[in-house]
């Protein structure tokens, strides 16, 4: 089938990639021409395990093509993806769909066919009713079908998990569309991929309803942790012993700092936001916003405790700065908030990511990227690991730091407290 993907960000360019990977003719469109011609060029605007071997496999054998053409790609397709940001609006919880109502605009100058408009973009209940509207201005409504098919990628793991999605998820009140687009998924369908249809609004509200699940999931043992490091429990324990439960499941169950990334912070808040349009108050939701925003504050209060009030001076090792291991994405991460704490409070700290330095943290007093974790943890009178990069899965403090009371605190309970003092460290962990 011929494809056009608008918007190379995470979702349309990881998508079109892979669509192209099964056999498709697909156009990436983009407004940023240094993108496109980087993208022609095999130079990636993302960090994502085994893009870059996709994308020069299939631009080499042609199936995957660039353009800033969006009239033209348009033209020569059959179904259009529209996969642009939706970013939260200034000075509002509610999502701004100025971009994706940009490119339906676009989209409609340039129906010469009968084509379907598949929106891929996060977006609010009704979103697509109010697309169609957006087309139907310009297009008669025989001539185009809007859809929904909500992406559940994670970052780092994108390429698996479109290759191997749980499910697919198709919202059209029309049967044609699903008929289509099951034609499209069928190479993931005859892997074992559930297809489900549903109404357009469903599958919108699918999306925002999984990850504000999963968002309450890890709030849910976040706070379960607080308590557990009251009580010396583990709360690694109690993650398994009620992950176990096949009600529950053991995914998304692992605490750590606040949940961040493009999505769930953006998503909780635009739901909340959508259900009061709809007269409807969503108490969890809203409850879970607010822990999560206070999660990074109690951490602080944490190292606070951990260093007995004594961050002055303190020589901070920072592993891992992005808000999850494997991408280089600082958007929502707790570091944002918990380093500037740090450097406030006088601490000197040396940060390492493997994925490099960051601009959020050039300002800030006292804040130096080490090249290694080597570099950064030598000298230190505390290393907090923040991601749970492999990198940071067997490091050997004893090579790496001279200090004999250095203070370990594993923000993503990656290490057993057991083996940490039996080397002579002092070892803090989350809920244990
Ligand atoms: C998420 C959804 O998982 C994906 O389906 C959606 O389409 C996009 O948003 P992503 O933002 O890439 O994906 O990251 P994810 O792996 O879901 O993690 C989100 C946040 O939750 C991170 O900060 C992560 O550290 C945290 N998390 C995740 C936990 O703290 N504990 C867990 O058990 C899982």
């Amino acid at each position: 089938m011929k494809l056009c993907m608008i918007g190379t960000g995470y979702v349309g360019l990881v998508s079109g990639v892979c669509f192209s990977d099964l056999g498709n003719d697909v156009i990436c469109v983009d407004k940023d021409i240094n993108k496109i011609n980087n993208l022609k060029k095999g130079i990636i605007p993302i960090y994502e395990p085994g893009l870059e071997e996709l994308v020069l496999k299939n631009f080499k054998n042609k199936r995957l093509n660039f353009s800033t053409n969006l009239k033209d790609s348009v033209r020569k397709s059959d179904i259009i993806f529209i996969c642009v940001g939706t970013p939260t609006k200034k000075n509002s919880n509610s999502a701004d769909l100025s971009q994706l109502y940009a490119a339906g605009n676009e989209i409609s100058k340039s129906i010469n066919k009968f084509k379907i408009i598949i929106n891929k973009s996060t977006v609010p209940v009704t979103t697509g009713d109010e697309l169609e509207k957006v087309i139907s201005k310009k297009v008669n409504k025989k001539y185009f079908s809007v859809v929904s098919n909500p992406e559940f990628l994670r970052e780092g793991e994108a390429i698996r998990d479109f290759i191997y999605p749980d499910r697919i998820v198709v919202g059209s009140n029309e049967s044609k569309s699903h008929r289509i687009i099951k034609n499209l998924y069928s190479p993931l369908i005859s892997k074992g991929a559930k297809f489900i249809s549903t109404q357009r609004r469903a599958a919108e509200l699918i999306k925002y309803a999984s990850n504000a699940f999963l968002a309450t999931k890890i709030s849910f043992i976040n706070e379960i942790a607080n308590l557990c490091e009251k009580t010396e429990i583990d709360v690694e324990d109690i993650s398994i012993g009620i992950g176990l439960d096949k009600r529950i499941g053991s995914r998304f169950l692992r605490a750590g700092p606040s949940y961040g990334g493009s999505c769930f912070p953006k998503d909780t808040k635009a739901l909340v936001s959508t259900a009061q349009k709809f007269k409807t108050n969503l108490s969890i939701i809203k409850s879970v916003i607010k822990s999560n925003n206070k999660r990074s504050d109690l951490l602080s209060k944490r190292v606070n405790f951990i260093l007995k009030n004594k961050i002055k001076n303190k020589i901070v090792s920072f592993l891992g700065v992005t808000f999850k291991a494997n991408t280089d994405d600082m958007r929502d991460s707790s570091s944002l908030k918990l380093i500037p704490f740090l450097s406030k409070k006088g601490a000197i700290i040396k940060y390492y990511d493997p994925t490099g330095s960051k601009k959020e943290f050039k300002k800030l007093k006292n804040v130096k990227f080490s090249n290694s974790i080597q570099e950064s943890i030598k000298g230190s009178d505390i290393v907090i690991i923040h991601t749970e990069w492999n990198d940071f899965k067997s490091i050997n403090f004893k090579k790496f730091s001279k200090n004999k009371k250095l203070i370990i605190y594993d923000m993503r309970n990656i290490y057993s407290p057991g083996k940490i003092k039996k080397l002579g460290f002092k070892y803090f962990g989350i809920g244990r």
